[in-house]
């Protein structure tokens, strides 16, 4: 939902979108950017070129209990500047460097990490560091076979295993910290003299001694002390201190990650022969109208964390730095990258995740920066959303739809015309006369309700929240550090709450609050519990600043200017709402807060969604790119807009769109203000049905979606998985990104992005049977990957299923997710080519934090063939399995007779759908019991590797309970 010039577009799409790339700064536009691509370039022309940067070896230390290096660093540029390097090993085998200049005339920004990490690292006992002449280093692991080395002159910091370069930081040389400084002020240029005489003066300039640093640094000051572009003036107080670093992935063919751009998974290079962009990637936390669908083009978010993948290795960085920053990409060969890190300001504090899998990088990046939120079960449901819902009859009126129609819902959402004059929390009495009402007629049907609270508050002191903080002083301040920062955004004139201020915080929290408290403070109270919020414009976008933005030079909380710590802003927001949802309830319950910016960390706090994409086929197979980026960032609970927020679809366009939604995390359908109605129940036939199909699939496959956002809360796994997570050693994986696995389920879905589609292409990487998920199909992979071709018209979604895979669904249609807490379960049984199969269901009560006591289900369900018999049975994983996760909290205090197990007692599996048995069995019967109900079709596929349908057995009512420990052998 975005910005001024949105109220001005057409509800039809004018025929050529274009986004206002002049409203953003390109790198050659952005000062600290030019000088550091200037540096590369310098370099890469310069085959003698050596970093300037040493470590003075007489101040190399190692601490007292072996845990960290430090030592000092100088430039040869500038030798009375000092900077202090430390380097230290945490347990897990996570490398972190930091360098920082000491004794400065400034201080840079420090405290990126304090917001960002979830602890202080405990860093090992177990490393052994060597001074030498020449470096410094460390070899650890459990097998030893990590080596972590500091050369000294020139600095560079090498990351080996076996014997191999990892990851070099500092190898090209492109290693600056611009060190603060004063201005010399210019002389005033003398005047040209008559005659041809010269004085002493104008010869002393022409005679000038090159500047014997601008081989490192350039001949100019270029836009050290002030930068105007466009009409905003940027005051650069402290001069300039941006900081250059390159950092390189030898043996490494693909990088990864750096959300948020609308680009490939596996990033294209933007410097070098043939780059595929000539734009670096850009993390600068922007609100970008119309953006393009491919692009580098900074977006509404920033996660400084990188994964380098080749089939022997992965190895990731995560770049703890939150100002402006460029990444540009360069590949010397296929099997190496290099990167170059340009920021403008902020220290270096780079954290090396070793690997040597994807899984391990998860894990390290989680053990860092935490774990996602394990959502509320009902926010796996589907959200209907608009640009408006205009009243509260309104929403009673599409509620009501929706229940005709049979389709299910969990959450209506309201855009910000439901508060007076964009005033959040204050309804609109006029068009929202009975709020309270409203939201316990959408709660009476066990749904929820989501409210925009955007970060602009409306300058007017009949506003109590502006009000409010104007007296407790939590407002972001001028450049002059003192007058409230004014700014112009929905609200109009308005002003922005420091969240950097710990002050805010308790204040914050109190407004949420759905009773009045004696304080006499604003309290929400004609909203109730079953309220949950969405932030948006947290970048935070405003209007009429600088790129949609607020100016660099506005002051924060300690002195800090807005450019120091402008990507970490839309994740304070969002955690600050995010504890005041908890706090509004006693005990507290699992908060949703959406939020549009976000950070390293904004896991933490909810989900995520990519922002006002547009109704084309182009941005709803980008979107797929995108949320898989942000997985494998570590920020699973992502989405895209259904139906793209600008534009009419048609129908095609919008069903293949739910297609992609309910294959989503996040699952909304938004639009604009501007828009046609679009809410599914609208469509004719045959695409109404088809998205009654959709939703209901979404809903029956809950179970699977939840406990891939349980694994991905505990282990940081992500919830949607592309081909080099899943099978790292396949090459021909590398570069996939519009097919992906949900969690470990095995489900494995290619939502089509084409107009006219009838068919797809579906890539399986291994020698492996896959089912069909509708028609059973057993399709074979092959050794070393293969394409197969499946059906895919308007009313099917690629869906298959890997052999030896076990899938927990419900199959009851309900209205919301809440309804189907004690409805049975289906297990489908998709055996391997073995004859095995594994699955995990886990479940909880869905909202509290009970499950953090051992309040949960968690089973597994194996098919294991001995010999003629094939026994399928559920193991109880909670009690089977060790606290191995990053989080095992849950799981010490777990026992098989918890409260929450006791309560579904009677919750039934009603059915089991074995598919790829070789022949008809000749019994089927419970292990403890007798035979038991059940039918079989024989299949076309045979064992020996044909395609066909597979042959399914179906045992009806096998009289078993979803909490039980059970077991069924199928006798061939
Ligand atoms: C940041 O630097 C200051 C000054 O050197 C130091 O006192 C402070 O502890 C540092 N903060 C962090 C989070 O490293
Ligand atoms: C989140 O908020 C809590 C207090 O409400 C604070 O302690 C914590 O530092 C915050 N973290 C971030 C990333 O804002």
């Amino acid at each position: 939902m975005r910005a001024i010039s949105s109220l001005l577009l057409l509800a039809a799409l004018p025929a050529v979108l274009a986004v206002k790339t002049e409203d953003f700064k390109t790198c050659s536009q952005a000062a600290f950017c030019r000088r550091g691509r200037a540096l590369s370039e310098r370099a890469g022309q310069d085959p003698n070129w050596k970093s300037p940067y040493t470590v003075t070896a007489d101040t190399v230390a190692i601490s007292p209990d072996q845990a960290s290096f430090t030592a000092g660093v100088r430039s040869s540029l500038y030798p009375d500047i000092q900077f202090s390097l430390d380097v230290r090993v945490h347990e897990d085998g996570v490398v972190r460097v930091r360098m920082d200049e000491v004794n400065g005339m400034g201080r840079r920004y420090n405290e990126t990490t304090s917001w960002a990490l979830i602890a202080e690292p405990q860093v090992s006992r177990d490393v052994q560091w060597k001074i030498g002449k020449q470096d410094v280093r460390a070899v650890y692991g459990p097998k030893k076979d990590v080596e972590i080395v500091i050369f000294l002159s020139p600095l560079k910091v090498v990351l080996y295993r076996q014997g191999k370069e990892q990851v070099v930081l500092n190898g090209l040389g492109l290693l600056h910290m611009e060190h603060f400084r004063k201005k010399e002020e210019p002389k005033p240029a003398p005047e040209a003299p008559e005659g041809d005489v010269k004085t002493d003066d104008a010869q002393a300039v022409m005679q000038a001694p090159p500047n014997p640093r601008a081989w490192f640094e350039g001949e100019t000051e270029d836009g050290y002390w002030e930068e105007t572009w466009r009409s905003w003036t940027d005051s650069k107080p402290k001069g300039p201190q941006s900081l250059s670093l390159d950092i390189s992935f030898p043996n490494h063919g693909h990088v990864y990650g750096i959300p948020q751009h609308a680009t490939r998974l596996s990033l294209p290079t933007t410097c070098g022969d043939n780059s595929y962009y000539t734009e670096p990637y850009r993390l600068w936390n922007s609100d970008v109208f119309e953006y393009l669908a491919d692009s580098t083009m900074s977006l509404y978010g920033s996660i400084p964390v990188m994964h380098a993948h080749s089939a022997d290795s992965t190895v990731g960085i995560f770049n703890a730095i939150a100002s402006d920053t460029f990444i540009d990409i360069a590949q010397p060969d296929a099997k190496s990258t290099y990167t170059h890190w340009i920021s403008e300001s902020g220290i270096l504090d780079v954290f090396i995740m070793p690997g040597p899998t994807p899984e391990d990088i998860f894990a390290q990046y989680a053990r860092l920066t935490g774990t996602p939120a394990l959502p509320a079960h009902w926010a796996l449901g589907y959200h209907q959303c608009r640009w408006n819902y205009v009243s509260s009859d309104d929403v009673r009126g599409v509620q009501k739809r929706f229940d005709e129609e049979d389709m299910p819902v969990d959450v209506f959402w309201l855009d910000i015309e439901y508060a007076e004059e964009h005033k959040y929390f204050i309804w609109d009495k006029k068009t929202f006369p009975d709020p309270k009402d409203m939201i316990n007629d959408v709660s009476e049907l066990a749904r929820k309700m989501v409210v925009i609270i955007d970060p602009h508050l409306k300058r007017t002191s009949s506003y109590p929240v502006y009000k409010e903080a104007t007296d407790l002083d939590v407002l972001i301040k001028q450049k002059d550090g003192q007058t409230e920062y004014e700014g112009w955004c929905w609200s109009g004139s308005s002003a922005w709450v420091d969240f950097f201020n710990p002050k805010s915080w308790n204040w914050w929290k109190g407004l949420f609050k759905t009773v009045q408290s004696n304080s006499g403070k604003f309290a929400w109270i004609d909203s109730t519990t079953d309220v949950h919020i969405w932030n948006d414009m947290n970048e935070p976008a405003i209007f009429n600043g600088p790129e949609i933005s607020m100016p660099r030079d506005s002051i924060h909380y300690g002195g800090w200017e807005h450019r120091d710590v402008h990507n970490l802003n839309g994740m304070l927001f969002s955690n600050q709402t995010y504890q005041a949802v908890m706090a509004r309830t006693n005990p507290p319950m699992r908060p949703f807060v959406l939020t549009r910016s976000f950070f390293a960390g904004s896991q933490r706090f909810g989900a995520m969604w990519t922002g006002d994409n547009l109704g084309t086929w182009e941005h709803m197979a980008v979107g797929i790119k995108m949320v898989l980026a942000n997985n494998i960032a570590g920020f699973s609970f992502s989405g895209s807009d259904v139906g793209g927020f600008f534009g009419n679809p048609d129908p095609e366009m919008l069903t293949r769109w739910y297609g992609v939604g309910a294959f989503s995390p996040f699952f909304r359908a938004h639009a604009h203000i501007d828009t046609k109605r679009r809410e599914p129940y609208l469509l004719e036939e045959p695409y109404k049905s088809i998205l009654r199909d959709i939703l209901r699939l979404r809903y029956s496959m809950l179970p699977i979606w939840y406990t891939a956002f349980r694994e991905a809360s505990v282990t940081g796994l992500p919830v949607v998985r592309p081909h080099y997570v899943v099978f790292p050693q396949d090459i021909n994986g590398f570069e996939i990104d519009d097919q992906y696995f949900v969690g470990g389920s095995g489900v494995l879905v290619k939502p089509v992005t084409e107009k006219g589609a009838t068919e797809a292409t579906v890539y399986l990487p291994e020698n492996q049977v896959y089912y069909d998920y509708f028609t059973n199909y057993a399709y074979r992979g092959a050794k070393g990957g293969k394409s197969i071709t499946v059906p895919a018209a308007l009313h099917q979604i690629p869906l298959l299923i890997r052999g030896g895979s076990i899938l927990p669904t419900r199959e009851r249609p309900r209205r919301s997710s809440p309804l189907m807490k004690n409805d049975p379960f289906t297990l489908r049984i998709a055996l391997s080519n073995a004859g095995n199969a594994r699955g995990e269901l886990y479940l909880d009560d869905g909202v509290s934090y009970a499950h953090k006591e051992g309040q949960f289900i968690w089973r597994e369900f194996t098919a294991e063939k001995q010999g003629k018999t094939i026994r399928i049975s559920s193991a109880d994983l909670g009690k089977a399995k060790p606290a191995e996760a990053v989080d095992g909290v849950a799981l010490v205090k777990y026992n098989g007779g918890n409260t929450f197990a006791k309560s579904m007692d009677l919750v039934r599996v009603e059915k089991l759908v074995v598919l790829g048995l070789d022949r008809k069995p000749s019994r089927v019967k419970r292990v403890d019991g007798g035979e038991l109900d059940w039918s079989f079709t024989a299949g076309t596929a045979a064992s020996d590797g044909k395609e066909g349908t597979a042959s399914i057995l179906v045992i009806k009512n096998p009289v078993t309970h979803i909490a039980d420990d059970w077991a069924i052998d199928i006798n061939a």
